[in-house]
């Protein structure tokens, strides 16, 4: 139906005659000449309807409301000196319309399209009409880019896209499944996949060699900016590599894809070990856009002659006690505020925060009584204190400790305003230990089948594992593993896992059989589009670069999905409804 579309005309098209498509996004009569911003997918340009040109488009022009959807035909001219709007790309030009068609009327709207004020729960609503922003076409323009450079390196690069099924068993992620029911098999569910993770691996005993998928998943768990119900991954799988190759292809991947949204960035990334970023960042996905690190003091506590300290350095293996260095700290915050950062952290479990200041005449602050001079000294040496410093201490059980300070690490960074916006720091963390033990039992870190360097350790939080996870700017974007291809060593991590035999072949039997066929090494990485995506756009939230996404409690306000269903569907389920739970 159209010449052209509205935002890409220019003073290269004056004289040029045009029919062009789209939204009318505000019109005004000004005394007998009606002009209106016609709106398309590339942006504004005036139309003018002028009786002297046209009676029939003036006439239609009189009726025309926002959001109409209509049909312009006219003429491109110069809108003439003093009359041009420098605020608008095709400001210099102007439509002198000879046609007018109303194609389609629009109700009042429920709110003005950019409006920044009007609330989510609105917009979700209406989402058709908040994807009619601008901003909102260039994000998911951006995400089609990106799609299509993550495709094309990968199909460079000899990998196969193969789609795995969405009706299957369930996945070992660690979330609660979605199930649905089969009606062909009464009381019996599949459950969607929260990845591609077993499947992929089978595609490597299939002889595939290198897959990738642009993936959905599904997860019910708790969720937050950076989680929705179902997301996206771009999952890949490789034979008869280690964790380097798939390091690499993923750096090379990552190039292109910041590269297709016109953004550069320098590879190979920085490595940290896992234990290093727990220990200095208190985090296993560290912001490394900026410097605050902690460093241990256990031993110097250990001396001093505050009761409650000492006995908390007596236990090295369960305790840490952490100083984080703010570098200008004292000059910054009053000592009010500093007291007041420890009701920040009893938010997170701590029983306190110490900290001291360093002044023109030494180290100062309500624990400095307890340390003999040397220590204050050694203090300072190994917090490398300088004039007009603060520095911040947790003491206590190890993970809570590292949880808290890792926390009130951001905190501290995004009070002072220290986080450049307009860096992308990558970081790989490597070393993963294989376990952690939660409440007495044993948990995989990642997940079952990833590779442990050696089951022959003491206790089984010192078994390491071959597994990497990429962080962007403190986000976890991605994360893989070598993964195991030895039945023997399979059956001997299930077993830690305290999975029995039955449970194992009943819920991964097929894995544990094919990995007796032959199974190549493999080894694999999958990453978050969305989060990818959220971090490149610079969004707050995945919602805003998922076209349909769901609320914060996984409702999809536009569909209301979750819904209630017919008696008749659910009796054909084999399904019936104890209570209505309402959560
Ligand atoms: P993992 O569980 O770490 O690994 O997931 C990989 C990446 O997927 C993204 N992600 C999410 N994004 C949005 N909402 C969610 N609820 C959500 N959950 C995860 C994150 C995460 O880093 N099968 C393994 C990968 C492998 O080992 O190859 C897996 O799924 O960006």
């Amino acid at each position: 139906m159209r010449s052209n579309y509205c935002g890409e005309l220019s003073e290269n098209d004056i004289g040029k005659e045009v029919t062009l498509c789209g939204w009318a996004n505000s019109y005004r009569d000004h005394g007998g000449v009606i002009f209106i911003d016609l709106r398309d997918k590339e942006g504004l340009v005036q139309l003018v309807c002028d009786p002297a040109d046209s009676k029939d488009a003036h006439q239609n022009a009189t009726i025309v409301r926002d959001e109409f959807v209509l049909i312009a035909k006219g003429k491109v001219r110069a809108r003439g000196e003093g009359l041009e709007n420098p605020n608008l790309k095709t400001g210099k030009i102007e439509i002198v319309v000879d046609k007018l068609i109303i194609e389609n009327k629009s109700a009042p709207l429920p709110f003005v399209i950019n409006d920044n004020k009007v609330g989510e729960e609105t917009l979700l609503n209406y989402r058709y009409l908040d994807l009619r922003k601008k901003s909102s076409y260039d994000t998911f323009r951006l995400r089609s880019k990106a799609t299509i450079a993550a495709r094309n390196i990968l199909d460079a690069n000899g990998f196969l896209e193969v789609e795995t099924p969405i009706l299957t068993k369930s996945t070992p992620e660690g979330a609660r499944d979605y199930l649905v029911p089969s009606r062909v098999h009464g009381g019996e569910f599949y459950a969607l996949p929260q990845s591609p993770q077993l499947f992929k691996q089978l595609l490597m005993i299939g002889g595939f060699d290198k897959y990738f998928q642009i993936a959905k998943c599904f997860r019910d768990e708790d969720l937050r900016a950076d989680r929705q119900p179902e997301f996206t991954q771009i999952d890949i799988e490789m034979s008869f590599v280690g964790q380097e190759e798939v390091m690499k292809i993923s750096e090379d991947l990552l190039k292109a894809v910041f590269s297709a949204c016109d953004k550069t960035i320098q590879t190979p990334f920085n490595r940290i070990k896992y234990k290093d970023a727990m220990e200095k960042y208190g985090s296993d996905k560290p912001d490394l856009r900026y410097d605050l690190a902690m460093v241990d003091v256990i031993d110097i506590f250990s001396r001093c002659d505050n009761e409650i300290f000492s006995n908390i350095a007596k236990n090295k293996h369960h305790n840490r006690i952490k100083a984080l260095k703010v570098p200008n700290g004292d000059n910054i915050f009053s000592k009010r505020q500093m007291k007041g950062f420890e009701d920040y952290v009893r938010k997170f479990g701590a029983s306190g925060l110490g900290y001291f200041q360093m002044k023109e005449d030494g180290l100062k602050g309500p624990l400095t009584k307890f340390f003999k001079d040397e220590d204050i000294q050694e203090l300072i040496k190994v917090t490398d204190l300088k004039v007009g410093d603060a520095v911040f201490f947790g003491a206590g059980d190890k993970k809570l400790v590292l949880d808290y300070m890792g926390r009130f690490r951001n905190y501290l960074a995004e009070l002072m305003d220290i986080i450049p916006d307009d860096v992308y720091e990558f970081v790989w963390v490597v070393d993963f230990p294989m376990f952690e033990v939660d409440e007495g039992r044993v948990k995989a870190i990642h997940h079952p089948f990833t590779m442990p360097v050696s089951l022959d350790c003491e206790h089984v939080e010192e078994i390491e594992s071959i597994a990497y996870d990429i962080v962007l700017n403190g986000t976890e974007l991605g994360g893989g593993s070598v993964r195991i291809h030895k039945s023997d060593i399979q059956q001997e991590v299930f077993k830690l896992l305290g999975i029995s035999d039955e449970e194992a072949k009943e819920k991964f039997g097929f894995l544990v059989e094919a990995l007796e066929y032959g199974a190549p090494p493999h080894a694999g990485i999958a990453f978050g589009l969305d989060r990818l995506m959220m971090l490149l756009t610079k969004r707050g939230s995945i919602r805003d670069v998922i076209a349909f996404p769901k609320t914060q409690r996984a409702q999809c306000l536009l569909t209301s999905a979750p819904s209630e269903v017919d008696k008749d569907q659910l009796k054909e389920l084999s399904i019936r409804i104890r209570e209505q739970k309402k959560v």
